[in-house]
């Protein structure tokens, strides 16, 4: 039979953070205005969140809405928003049904006040939820994240809470907005580009990164699929040869340095 080849249930991506890209562009095309593509958007949403629990995937990061998208003409920063609002109001039994947990990292104090209290009310609901984890990541930029990281950092070095001469990359790590997150291990951006747009700067240090022409619209179950039938197929090395990433002892550095 055509088609991709199956997954290997043993090699999915632990977490996969997606850049939800081109939704205004898919409406365009279609001579439709911009909401009519965000509209369409959250089906996809819906399509890959369900997809995603289907998979097992343990946590699907969702770049919802960037630091950057306020400055977007009002009526379209509402429609957002008042999807926002309704994918979480209509999707909620769906997802308590599935065990799932929301999270929210960003600047949640910026949304109005309506959104707050929807996205509130889903993350105190799910709170306790031990299945998928699904993050949106809402009024996000990551360049904040790293700034609010530091600023909390420096108050407690202030307070006498943390010594600087100690400060590593795992105590810094755990001044982000959800540092119980693993780092994601796929990224997919879609909507044919190839920035990272200030997302997860921080956490996607080692990340696939799988580009993909398809507008947003018009990524759907099979299109997941396929970008974690691509992942499977890459050599994660983390900075190592290819033969330590893969445990061969032969292949280990000939001074035994690690
Ligand atoms: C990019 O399309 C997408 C966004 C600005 C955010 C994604 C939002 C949704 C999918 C809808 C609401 C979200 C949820 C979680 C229910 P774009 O407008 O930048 O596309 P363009 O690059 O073609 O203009």
């Amino acid at each position: 039979m055509a088609g991709a080849p199956p997954l290997d249930p043993d090699r999915m991506p632990a977490h996969v953070a997606i850049i939800m890209d081109g939704n205004g562009r898919w409406a365009q095309e279609r001579g439709l205005d911009r909401t009519a593509g965000h509209r369409e958007g959250v089906e996809s949403v819906r399509a890959v969140v369900r997809k995603a629990h289907d998979l097992g995937i343990k946590t699907l990061t969702l770049y919802a809405f960037s630091l950057e998208n306020w400055n977007r003409p009002k009526g379209e920063v509402r429609s957002l928003m008042g999807l926002l609002e309704e994918y979480l109001d209509k999707e909620l039994p769906e997802i308590m049904e599935k065990n799932v947990r929301v999270r929210a990292i960003g600047r949640l104090d910026r949304l109005p006040r309506t959104a707050r209290f929807v996205v509130n009310h889903a993350l105190k609901k799910t709170a306790n939820n031990t299945g998928m984890t699904l993050a949106f990541a809402l009024s996000y930029g990551a360049r904040q994240e790293i700034v609010d990281a530091a600023q909390k950092l420096m108050r407690d070095a202030e307070a006498g809470k943390i010594d600087p001469e100690n400060l590593d990359e795992k105590t810094f790590a755990a001044y982000l907005y959800a540092p119980d997150l693993p780092d994601p291990d796929l990224l997919i951006r879609t909507g044919n580009e190839s920035r990272v747009s200030n997302f997860l700067l921080w956490q996607i240090a080692y990340a696939e990164i799988f580009n993909t022409p398809v507008m947003w619209p018009e990524f759907r179950e099979e299109q997941l699929v396929d970008a974690i039938v691509d992942y499977q197929s890459r050599e994660r090395r983390f900075g190592l040869t290819g033969e330590q990433a893969k445990g061969d002892p032969n292949g280990a550095d000939e001074q035994g340095e690690s």
